[in-house]
Order: structure tokens, then C-alpha cells, then sequence
């Protein structure tokens, strides 16, 4: 490579029309979120990079042609399922090389430190080695189509509140025991060829220029020999490159192309940057020959077929649906069912879906758009509900009942036609969107006191949520049944009508916590949402502008696991969800290395449970922590033999430059949930000290 080639694969824009920075858009890009020149000469091909984790998706939505919209990320987590969600990442990523681009902005898996994070459904859950070995098979999935994937936003990137400048401060044990210990995890299974840093500050540092998270961390103590990009607009300057970050994405939206020219000038004269340099080219050519980009060129006008690839999303949809509630066996819903109600959340029309960079547009565009209200970013943010309406799919599951809509905007008009149905099914949406966090956890637009009315008015009301995060829920008691649909993406309304009538038995257990109050939380303020105006980009609104989020009061102790650690019990807790048959886990055996045991199906109907191990205490200590699981399906009667590794990193603390297990006592559990244990096992280990 000459010098000038040097400085080539080291920068990019963003090929769409966005003033005058992008004009002309090189011949030889596709319209998406990123472009990189190649090197003909030497026959390294151009990067063309699109979002996301969810599907193929054009930020600003400039581009109108369809793809395939798996169910959101919290959904596909809900399914505890590698298996599938490996499915969904070959379908998205075989839609990416198809419409020409090589690189798949996915792999979303910033743990849920505060469920009001407005990307938390676009995640997956606030347990590392849930997250770690589902965005693992994600990216394993999107990659195996010769494509390069990302893992993201690397790391701690837990609000959308001043993101551009939030300071995250934790320690580096509590960092690698969660967070880190995901993305470490991630990166083991998918072997992403990319890590795109994150926006945010860590410890005083941008992500992106963090000699921390990116040489010490990922390049020096995890051995990762790929390339690190930075998010859109997020280097600060040339040094970052000296710090770890080897591609500058976006270029146009940072205050200067640093890894061009300057980046050049910079290598001719310091022997640093020199090296630094090769070793940045070195990283992203790793990237592609290890993919194949070379080998398996992505052209746009491949053959897609959406029909085929939606299976893949309604299996996603069904499986990661979950039953909250279930009084009296109101569900299943009896085909037979004469008068059904169905309330609200367009569900006339389709089903909800996120917003931002990874909001994906099905073919033909969304059933319903509700454009924000004003603001500058309402442009390219609305509500945006896929055409599967679960109206349509429950009157095909009941085709003799009467069945009536009403879209719940006059509670009154809603519980005159509740009031004499056999069932009522009403629909609580909340839409969030990347940039912008939840004020709180309640459903808004009036939607909690209209469950409450209907449910007050029928003692037989199913509540149906599309949510993007957890949710309170002052009018449970009053309900029969509560199923949790997230965003379920493009066939998302035939799989809540197969729960809700039992064509499918629903398998989803919680892979967040739903807190039962707000003073549960960490930090109950969520820093900077009462102080800064609503801005998606999350710039400081001054130079000196300063925001700190202390992750250092939970620590890794995320979710679940600040809940046992301060004697909290959830509205809902991690790893909750209820069947249409029962399960039983028995004979637990382990030594802290591998764990076996049982599961039988004790009921009257094939179903699917989600065995989940968890070390409940260490030397007499709490420490709540899962550890293994594993999703079997069962016939009646069928009992099935069950052995799960256990990585000890998991049972251990960072110390220093490595991990230590004190020797000691270590009790383990199964569980149904974080809250629902079985009978205890103890454990003696030796103490040991080992580094990554
Ligand atoms: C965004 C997001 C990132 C996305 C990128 C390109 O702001 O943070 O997830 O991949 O820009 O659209």
C-alpha cells in the first residue's frame, strides 16, 4: 500500500443527501448509513455499511425498499433461544449482502442498566452471559453470509440522555463482570469482525478514543484482532487513533476528517502513528478476507424472498412472547369464544415498532405512522406500526365470534362495548426510540386508565403489550391475563392471536427485569432527562457542559441482581413467564464446573420451558448470578436429561489483571425465574487466579 492508500479504509461518509458534505455520493456506494472507499488496485473492495440489529434499515429513511423486521431485540432475548436467533441474523444478513451492502451495523448489546433507555428494545437483557451468547449467535448468523457484522456500542452506552457526553464512571471489576463480560462473551461466539465504539464517556474518556476500553481491554488483554469503528459522529480528534480506534465513520459528522489526509501527515512524520497505521489497515483487511468480502462480492439486486424470510420472524415473534399473567386459565382462548372485544394499540392495523437507526421499514411501507410531535428530529422519527394486525389474525383464529374493535381513545365508548363480552383483549403500546429516553415506566396517552376501566368493567380482560421496555402496571390486579408481545415485529399480530388462542403455547421468560417500583431502580433520576431538552443526537449543550451517570451504585450487579443484592422483589422478574403446561426441574447436581439435571413436562400439552441455573450465594454472601441455561421443548410426560458448562468467569471477581474465584462455599439453584429457586446445592471450590 502506498502512503496515500494508507489512509484510504480508514475513513468514511455517509452516502446520503445530506447537505453538501455528501455531494456527489460516490458512484460505487448504496444508499445507507456508511460508505468506505476501496482499493481496486489491490483488489480490496469498498465497504458498504448499513443498520441494523433488527433488519436491514435505512436511518432517516431515505430508502423505501422492504425488508424483513425481526422482532425487536428484547424479544428475540425472551426467547432464551441461540438457535433462533442465529436464524434471524442469517435472514438479515443474507437481506444486507442482497441489497448490496457488506456491512451490517448489528449487534446492539449494551446491557439494560436503566430500563427507560429508549434503545432498550433494540438490546437484549441485562444479564451478560444471556446477552454474550445470544448477540454471539446473532452476529455468527449475519457474518455466515460473507458480510461483516459489528458487536455495539462499545461499552457502557446505558442512556440516550446526553449520550454524546455522558461520563459513565465504574470501576473496571464492575465494568468486566457485566458489560464488558458481554460484549467478551459476544465477541468469543460471533467473532464479529468489527467493534463499533460508543458515543458516550467512560472514566472521564470519549469510548472512542478510550485507551481503556480499546487497546488495554479488546486488543491487549482480548487478543481481538479486528477493526474498531467509531459510531457516526463520535471522534474527537486525531489521538484517537493512537488510542485505539481504527476506522472513522461518518467522517462528515465529526468536526474534521482526522483519518484522512491528516492521519497521513501525521504517520510521515511520528513513528507512532506510522505503526499505528499499518496496524489499522492491517485490522480491517482481517476483517474482510476472514469474511469473505473479497470472495463473495455484495451486489445490490439480489433475490429476496420476504415471504420465505418473515418464518423466521414469527417464530422469533411466537417464541419470545410472554405470558405474565394467566388467572382462572383464561387463556387459551376457546375458539369458541362468542363475543370478543379487542381494544386499542391500532391493533386494527398492525403492530409497534421502535425507532431510530434500526427502525426498518417492511416492503410497502408502515401500516401507520404517528409522526412525532414536532421537534426537529420528527422528520425521521414516528411511531411506526407493521402492517400484521392482530385484529385480522384473531378473527382467523375465531372465525365464528362476533368480534368488535374499538380504538380506545374514549374509555367510556371502550367499556360500554367491554361490558357484556365473553372476553375483552386490549392492547397497551409504548413506542421509544433510539436518542430519547422513557420519562418513567408507565403506558402514556391514557392508556393505564383505560386497562383500568375495562378491566374494571370485565372481570375476563386480556391485556396485550408492545412495549420497548418494562412497563408498571397499576391496574394488574384487575386483570385475568397479561401476555408481553415487545415489538413483534413483521408478523408480530399472528403470533399474539396463535398465544392467545393457543395454537402456539407461549415459551418467552423475561430477560429484564420489570421493576415493581421506580424507587427499585439504581439511580431513580435517570441523569441528565429532567435538565436537558429532548435532543436525539444527545449533543452537550455547552462546551463545559458536564453530565455524569454513576454506574459504581450497582456496579455489576444489573438488574436481577441489584434486586438480590437489596431484598427488592419484582412486578415481574428476570427470567418470569408462564406456559399452558407445567414443568418441573429436578435432581440438580454440580461441582461449579458443569451442572446437570432434569425436565419434565408434568402437563396435559407439549411446551417448551427455559431451565435457568443460577449461583444464589458465595461464601455465605448473596451473589445472585445465572450461569446456564438451556430451552427445551417436551412432549406430555416427557422428561429430558439436561448438562450445562459453567464459565467460571462467571462465579469470579476481576482483580488487578485477571479473574480470581475464592475458594469457598458456592450455592447454586434452579430457577423459573431470578425470584423463583428450587431446592439449593452447595459446592466447595478451591480458590484460583487466572487472566483472560
Ligand atoms: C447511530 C447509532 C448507531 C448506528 C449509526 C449509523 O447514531 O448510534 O447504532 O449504527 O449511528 O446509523
Amino acid at each position: 500500500m502506498s502512503a496515500e492508500e494508507k489512509v484510504v479504509l480508514t475513513h468514511g461518509i455517509m452516502p446520503l443527501p445530506l447537505g453538501e458534505s455528501t455531494r456527489p455520493i460516490p458512484e460505487d456506494a448504496v444508499y445507507g448509513a456508511g460508505y468506505v472507499p476501496g482499493i481496486p488496485r489491490l483488489g480490496i473492495p469498498a465497504l458498504r455499511e448499513t443498520d441494523a440489529s433488527l433488519g436491514v434499515a435505512y436511518v432517516f429513511g431515505l430508502r423505501k425498499d422492504g425488508a424483513t423486521a425481526l422482532p425487536s431485540g428484547l424479544a428475540q432475548a425472551a426467547t432464551w433461544n441461540p438457535a433462533l436467533v442465529r436464524k434471524g441474523g442469517e435472514v438479515i444478513g443474507s437481506e444486507a449482502h442482497a441489497k448490496g451492502f457488506n456491512v451490517l451495523l448489528a449487534g446492539g448489546t449494551n446491557l439494560m442498566r436503566d430500563p427507560r433507555n429508549g434503545r432498550t428494545f433494540e438490546y437484549f437483557s441485562e444479564d451478560p452471559l444471556l446477552s454474550g451468547t445470544l448477540v454471539g449467535n446473532a452476529i455468527a448468523g449475519i457474518q455466515s453470509n460473507h458480510i461483516i457484522s459489528t458487536i455495539k456500542h462499545f461499552a457502557l452506552n446505558g442512556q440516550e440522555t446526553g449520550r454524546k457526553f455522558v461520563d459513565v464512571q465504574i470501576s473496571d471489576a464492575a465494568a468486566r463482570e457485566s458489560d464488558l463480560l458481554a460484549f467478551q462473551l459476544g465477541i468469543e461466539i460471533g467473532q464479529p469482525g468489527s467493534v463499533m465504539c460508543a458515543y458516550n464517556r467512560v472514566n472521564g474518556h470519549q469510548a472512542c478514543s478510550s485507551d481503556y476500553l480499546l487497546n488495554q481491554v479488546l486488543k491487549r488483554d482480548w487478543r481481538w484482532k479486528g477493526f474498531v469503528m467509531s459510531d457516526w459522529g463520535a471522534v474527537p480528534n486525531l489521538g484517537a487513533a493512537l488510542n485505539g480506534l481504527d476506522q472513522q465513520s461518518g467522517a462528515q459528522l465529526d468536526p474534521a476528517v482526522f483519518f484522512g489526509d491528516t492521519l497521513a501527515q501525521a504517520a510521515a512524520k511520528d513513528p507512532a502513528y506510522a505503526k499505528r497505521l499499518d496496524d489499522m489497515n492491517r485490522r480491517i483487511l482481517t476483517a474482510i478476507y476472514a469474511n469473505g468480502l473479497d470472495r463473495y462480492p455484495a451486489r445490490p439486486g439480489g433475490k429476496i424472498d420476504l415471504k420465505a424470510n418473515s418464518e423466521a420472524a414469527l417464530e422469533t415473534a411466537k417464541q419470545g412472547i410472554v405470558l405474565l399473567r394467566n388467572e382462572r386459565g383464561v387463556l387459551p382462548l376457546a375458539r369458541t369464544a362468542r363475543k370478543i372485544v379487542v381494544i386499542g394499540g391500532y391493533a386494527d392495523s398492525g403492530v409497534l415498532s421502535g425507532a431510530g437507526s434500526s427502525q426498518v421499514h417492511a416492503e410497502g411501507g408502515a401500516a401507520i405512522k404517528v409522526p412525532l410531535d414536532g421537534g426537529p428530529w420528527s422528520a425521521f422519527l414516528s411511531e411506526q406500526y407493521h402492517g400484521s394486525a392482530p385484529l385480522a389474525a384473531i378473527k382467523a383464529m375465531a372465525p365464528q365470534a362476533e368480534i368488535r374493535f374499538r380504538n380506545g381513545r374514549y374509555p367510556s365508548e371502550a367499556v360500554t362495548a367491554a361490558k357484556d363480552a365473553d372476553v375483552v383483549i386490549v392492547f397497551g403500546t409504548k413506542w421509544t426510540t433510539e436518542g430519547i429516553d422513557q420519562p418513567d415506566l408507565t403506558l402514556p396517552n391514557g392508556q393505564d386508565e383505560l386497562i383500568a376501566a375495562v378491566a374494571a368493567a370485565n372481570p375476563n380482560t386480556v391485556v396485550v403489550l408492545e412495549t420497548g421496555n418494562p412497563v408498571l402496571m397499576p391496574w394488574l390486579d384487575k386483570t385475568a391475563a397479561v401476555l408481553e408481545a415487545w415489538y413483534p415485529g413483521a408478523r408480530g399480530g399472528e403470533a399474539i392471536a396463535s398465544v392467545l388462542f393457543g395454537e402456539t403455547n407461549p415459551s418467552g421468560r423475561l430477560p429484564i427485569t420489570f421493576p415493581a417500583a421506580m424507587s427499585h431502580l439504581p439511580r431513580p433520576e435517570l441523569d441528565g432527562l429532567a435538565t436537558l431538552e429532548t435532543n436525539f443526537g444527545g449533543d452537550a449543550p455547552s462546551p463545559d457542559a458536564k453530565l455524569t451517570a454513576d454506574y459504581n451504585i450497582e456496579g455489576s450487579d444489573v438488574g436481577y441482581r441489584w434486586n438480590a443484592r437489596k431484598g427488592h422483589k419484582a412486578l415481574f422478574p428476570f427470567g418470569h413467564g408462564l406456559s399452558y403446561t407445567s414443568f418441573s426441574a429436578t435432581g440438580l447436581k454440580t461441582d461449579g464446573k458443569q451442572a446437570s439435571f432434569t425436565v419434565t413436562n408434568t402437563g396435559q400439552r407439549a411446551g417448551a420451558t427455559v431451565a435457568q441455573l443460577y449461583l444464589d450465594s458465595r461464601g455465605g454472601q448473596t451473589k445472585q448470578r445465572l450461569v446456564g441455561f438451556s430451552r427445551v421443548e417436551l412432549a406430555p410426560g416427557e422428561s429430558r436429561p439436561v448438562s450445562l458448562k459453567i464459565d467460571p468467569r462467571l462465579l469470579a471477581d476481576w482483580s488487578g489483571n485477571g479473574w480470581t474465584l475464592p475458594a469457598g462455599n458456592y450455592v447454586f439453584a434452579l430457577g423459573d425465574s431470578a425470584e423463583r429457586l428450587g431446592p439449593t446445592v452447595s459446592t466447595k471450590l478451591a480458590g484460583r487466579r487466572w487472566s483472560d
